[in-house]
C-alpha cells in the first residue's frame, strides 16, 4: 500500500513543525512562535561543556544586528596559548540553518569545540534572518522591507561587518570555514578581491558554487517553482520554513512522486552516510531557519542558468537600474587570487554539492598555484556528513587544522 500524498505531508510536517525545541520555545495548535530563543548560542551549547563564550552584536552597513559567538579558549580554559596567540577562524554556515550547525555533535565531534580545543579563537557567524539574528535598526522582521535581499547581500554586508570586526579586535588575519551556501558568499567575495586582504586562507566544506547538476528531488523541484510561480504566493518577503504558508507550499512540493519527503534530511542533502539519528533530531528542531524569498529565487536562477552571477531582476530595464547593464554582473572565479590557499572538501554522494558542480568550480580554479590549492574528495559523505556527520572529525575536521597550521 502507497501512503496517499498527504499522509506523505503529515510526516514532514511531524519532522520539521510538530517537535518541541528546547530554545525554541512553544508550539500551539501546530503555530510556532518564532520570536528569538530566550538563549543563545552560547548558553544553549557551548558553556554547558565547559567553555567560554561570549555573544556579540555587530550591524552591517545596511543595519542589520547579527548575532556573533566568540569561543576564545579551549574546554575548561585549555587548548593551549593565550589570547593574541590564538589565530581567529570564522566559521560561515548555509543556507536555511544558522550558526548551532557547527555545534550539533558532542564537543568532541563538532568543529567549533574541536577547533577551540586546538588553540583557535572561534568565531561563529548567523547570517540576516536566522533566529538571532533577526534584527535591524529600524526595519521590522515582520514586514517583507526586511527581507530584500539575496547571497548577494550576504557578500558584500554581512560577511564584511563580521571579519571587520574580527579584525578590528584581534589584529590578525583570519582562517574561513564555510559550508554549503557559506563557501558561494566567500568565493563570491573573494573573486571581487574583497576581504581576502584580511584573510589567511579558507577551507571549503561542500562547495557550492554552480548548481546546475543538484541531484536533490526536492532541490529541483522547488528550484523549478522559485523561478516560477513562487514570488506570486509569498511575495519577495521571508520565507519561515516553519510557517504556514511555507508548508502549503511544501505539501504541495511532496505531492511530486520524484520527491520523497518521507526521508527529508535524505531528500534535501542526499544519502548521508554518517549521521548521528539523536544529531539529527536536535538539527531538525534548531533547523530550518527563515531566509528571504528573493535568496531562494536567487539560488534557484542559479541552478537554471550554470552560471555564478548577482540577482537577475528579470528584465533588462530593471537590471539596468540596478547594475547599469541588461545583464546581472558575473562572479568570476578565476579572479580568486592564485595564490591564496583554499582547503576544498566535497563529498560523492552530496546532492546539494555534485561533484560534477564541483568539477566546474576546480575548473575555474585551475591555474591557482601548485599548493596554495588542496582538494580532498569524500565518496560516501553527502551535505550534512560535513558538519554532522560522526566520522568527520578524522575525515576532513585533523585535515583542517593541519591546513591551517600549513598557512598560518
Ligand atoms: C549519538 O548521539 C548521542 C547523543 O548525543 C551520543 O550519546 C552517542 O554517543 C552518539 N553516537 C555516536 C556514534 O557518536
Ligand atoms: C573570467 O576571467 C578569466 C581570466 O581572468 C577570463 O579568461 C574569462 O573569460 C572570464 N570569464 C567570464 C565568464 O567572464
Amino acid at each position: 500500500m502507497t501512503l496517499s500524498n498527504f499522509q506523505r505531508f503529515l510526516w514532514l510536517s511531524v519532522l520539521l513543525f510538530i517537535q518541541p525545541h528546547p530554545t525554541f520555545g512553544l508550539i500551539s495548535d501546530g503555530f510556532i512562535v518564532t520570536n528569538p530563543p530566550p538563549l543563545g548560542i552560547c548558553a544553549s551549547a557551548v558553556t554547558r561543556y565547559g567553555y567560554k563564550c561570549q555573544e556579540i552584536d555587530v550591524t552591517t552597513e545596511d543595519g542589520y544586528i547579527l548575532s556573533v559567538q566568540r569561543i576564545p579558549a579551549g574546554r575548561n580554559g585549555g587548548g593551549g596559548g593565550g589570547g593574541r596567540n590564538r589565530q581567529p577562524v570564522l566559521l560561515q554556515h548555509g543556507v536555511l540553518v544558522d550558526g548551532m550547525t557547527w555545534l550539533l555533535n558532542s564537543p568532541e565531534q563538532s568543529l567549533a569545540l574541536i577547533l577551540a580545543d586546538n588553540g583557535y579563537d572561534v568565531w561563529i557567524a548567523n547570517t540576516r534572518g536566522t533566529s538571532y539574528s533577526r534584527r535591524h535598526v529600524s526595519l521590522d522582521p515582520n514586514k517583507p522591507e526586511f527581507w530584500d535581499w539575496t547571497w548577494d547581500e550576504i557578500a558584500a554586508r554581512d560577511l564584511p561587518a563580521v571579519i571587520a570586526y574580527i579584525f578590528q579586535q584581534t589584529g590578525q588575519k583570519i582562517h574561513y570555514v564555510g559550508h554549503s551556501l557559506g563557501t558561494l558568499i566567500a568565493l563570491a567575495s573573494f573573486s571581487e578581491l574583497k576581504q581576502i586582504d584580511k584573510m589567511k586562507s579558507a577551507a571549503l566544506l561542500s562547495p557550492i558554487a554552480y548548481l546546475s547538476h543538484m541531484t536533490t528531488a526536492l532541490g529541483v523541484v522547488a528550484a523549478k517553482v522559485f523561478v516560477g510561480e513562487i514570488t506570486i504566493v509569498f511575495g519577495l518577503a521571508e520565507f519561515n520554513p516553519k510557517g504556514d504558508d511555507v508548508s502549503r507550499f511544501l505539501k504541495a512540493l511532496c505531492a511530486d512522486p520524484k520527491v520523497d519527503c518521507y526521508d527529508l534530511m535524505t531528500a534535501l542533502t542526499g544519502k548521508n552516510c554518517c549521521l548521528n539519528a539523536s544529531t539529527v533530531d536536535v538539527f531538525l528542531r534548531s533547523e530550518p531557519q527563515s531566509t528571504s524569498t528573493k535568496n531562494l529565487v536567487h539560488l534557484a536562477q542559479t541552478v537554471r542558468d550554470g552560471v555564478l552571477a548577482k540577482y537577475d531582476y528579470g528584465n533588462p530595464a530593471f537590471n539596468i537600474e540596478h547594475y547599469g547593464m541588461p545583464m546581472p554582473p558575473i562572479y568570476n572565479l578565476s579572479n580568486i587570487p592564485k595564490d591564496f590557499p583554499l582547503f576544498i572538501s566535497y563529498g560523492g554522494r552530496d546532492a546539494l554539492s555534485d561533484p560534477k558542480d564541483v568539477a566546474n568550480l576546480l575548473d575555474d580554479l585551475k591555474l591557482h598555484d601548485e599548493g596554495k590549492l588542496s582538494v580532498q574528495y569524500i565518496k560516501e559523505f553527502a551535505h550534512a556528513d560535513f558538519i554532522m556527520g560522526v566520522t568527520a572529525k578524522d575525515v576532513i575536521y585533523d585535515k583542517i587544522i593541519s591546513f591551517f597550521q600549513r598557512n598560518q
